[in-house]
């Protein structure tokens, strides 16, 4: 080949090397967005990175003890030991739906033994990723299989995660009126007017009881009301169960509401999770129940379930559904889950009262009745985010902007420091 030909061609090999080049280094992904970080996750990595001795987590909604450590509960101890001496567990895969005498016990601590529905037999249980894996897999059937109406109503304020579970699947999710900032209370006739407006067989998220984040729940004149006006335009009552037991200590008042709708004949979904009132946070224990009409309608509803179950994880993990299996299933067990939701209860309004009784003596302006009055795990303070903003900045105390507190982060050694800097925000902070 002559020196020119040569170079000719090295030209070429030059020019597609470097086209490839161009080619290769620009992503196919050059276009996404950088997505905002989770405001609580961020929260807590904040936190972490904190220095100071006298920093404050009162973002993350998990229980700590007065040491402000997380809590195994003893119950949960004891079921680890049973399932560890257990020759005959393997590890193989649990059946679509979930191990079945897991979801039979869940739905009967949600739905009452004597629930209508459970008698019956017009109701099915899928084991689920947890609260979020419930709301996710119902509102997934929902999106496919419910033709009445494509809108669903979440309230205002709520759990962050049901507008993006609920968009995610299609829904054109709406709010209700919930919080009402005068009263600090229910913002009950707004609501209801909202459900009346609503168009006829829309979906209504409804916090069975701890409401998130507010701590406020209808009393049960409201919940029935509020069946009413349901009942009246058909709508689907879609409710959401993270703290049975853990909101007033009690399983079976924290299940009033759910079991009240279902002895008015409702259908319905029911979503439980298992992280807050096991302390099984990271073991992803959750169950879908739902209640309809006739046993071949649950029959039905539970075979489209288990196909987009299948689709999506396959099977549930096995863990945590056998610890709450072995712990619901036994009774002396069972009796010790109970006194352990008890203790965490009432650490829970204790320090609410602790709380308000330091806002009291120290004569901050306002009143501070609502951090009492409110239940569950989450006092919605009042707060505005420039004294948010200020608690972090100043005094290490890290909550969401919202005004949000998780009751648990709250310990009789930090609630005075807690105290005294929402005095100095409440007194000093314009909002
Ligand atoms: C109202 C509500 N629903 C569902 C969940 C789901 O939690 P998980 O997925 O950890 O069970 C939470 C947790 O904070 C919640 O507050």
């Amino acid at each position: 080949m002559s020196d020119s030909a040569s170079q000719r061609l090295n030209l070429i090999h030059n020019h597609l090397n470097n086209n490839n080049m161009t080619k290769s280094s620009m992503s196919v992904f050059q276009d996404v967005a950088q997505a905002p970080p989770d405001p609580i996750f961020n929260l807590t990595a904040q936190y972490k990175a904190d220095t100071f001795d006298k920093k404050i987590n009162v973002g993350v909604g998990a229980f700590r003890t007065d040491e402000l450590k997380p809590y195994i509960l003893p119950v949960v101890k004891k079921a680890k030991v049973i399932l560890h001496e257990n020759e005959a567990l393997d590890h193989e895969y649990l059946p679509i739906a979930g191990n079945p005498s897991y979801t039979k016990a869940a739905a009967k601590l949600i739905l009452g033994a004597d629930s209508p529905a459970m008698k019956e037999g017009r109701f099915a249980a899928v084991q689920t990723l947890s609260g979020t894996g419930a709301n996710h897999t119902g509102a997934l059937f929902l999106s496919k299989f419910y033709t009445k109406s494509k809108k669903c109503y979440i309230s205002n304020p709520t759990w962050a995660n049901h507008r993006s579970i609920f968009s995610l699947v299609g829904f054109d999710v709406q709010e209700y009126p919930y919080w009402q900032p005068e009263t600090r209370g229910l913002d009950y006739e707004r609501l209801l007017q909202c459900m009346r407006e609503a168009e006829e067989g829309s979906i209504f998220v409804l916090h069975a009881c701890a409401h998130n984040p507010t701590g406020v729940d209808p009393t049960r004149d409201q919940w029935k009301a509020i069946a009413q006006v349901m009942r009246e335009k058909n709508h689907l009552p879609f409710f959401d169960c993270a703290y049975q037991g853990f909101a007033s200590g009690d399983l079976d008042k924290d299940a009033w509401a759910v079991r009240y709708f279902v002895e008015q004949g409702f259908e319905l979904f029911v979503c439980q999770s298992f992280a807050k009132n096991f302390g099984l946070y990271g073991e992803r224990t959750g169950n879908l129940t739902l209640v309809t009409k006739t046993p071949a309608d649950a029959q039905r509803v539970l075979s489209q379930i288990e196909k987009l179950q299948r689709a999506e994880i396959s099977n549930p993990p096995a863990f945590g559904s056998r610890i709450v299996d072995i712990v619901l299933n036994d009774p002396s067990l069972y009796q010790e889950w109970k006194d352990n939701l008890k203790y965490m209860s009432s650490r829970i309004i204790e320090m609410r009262h602790a709380l308000q009784q330091h806002l009291i003596d120290l004569q901050t302006p306002g009143t501070w009745d609502h951090i009492t009055n409110q239940i569950g795990m989450f006092s919605f303070t009042g707060l505005k985010q420039p004294q948010v903003k200020v608690l972090r900045e100043k005094y290490h105390i890290y909550m969401t902007d919202n005004g949000r507190i998780s009751m648990a982060g709250v310990s009789s050694k930090n609630v005075a420091y807690l105290a005294k800097s929402i005095d100095d925000v409440v007194r000093n902070v314009p909002v």
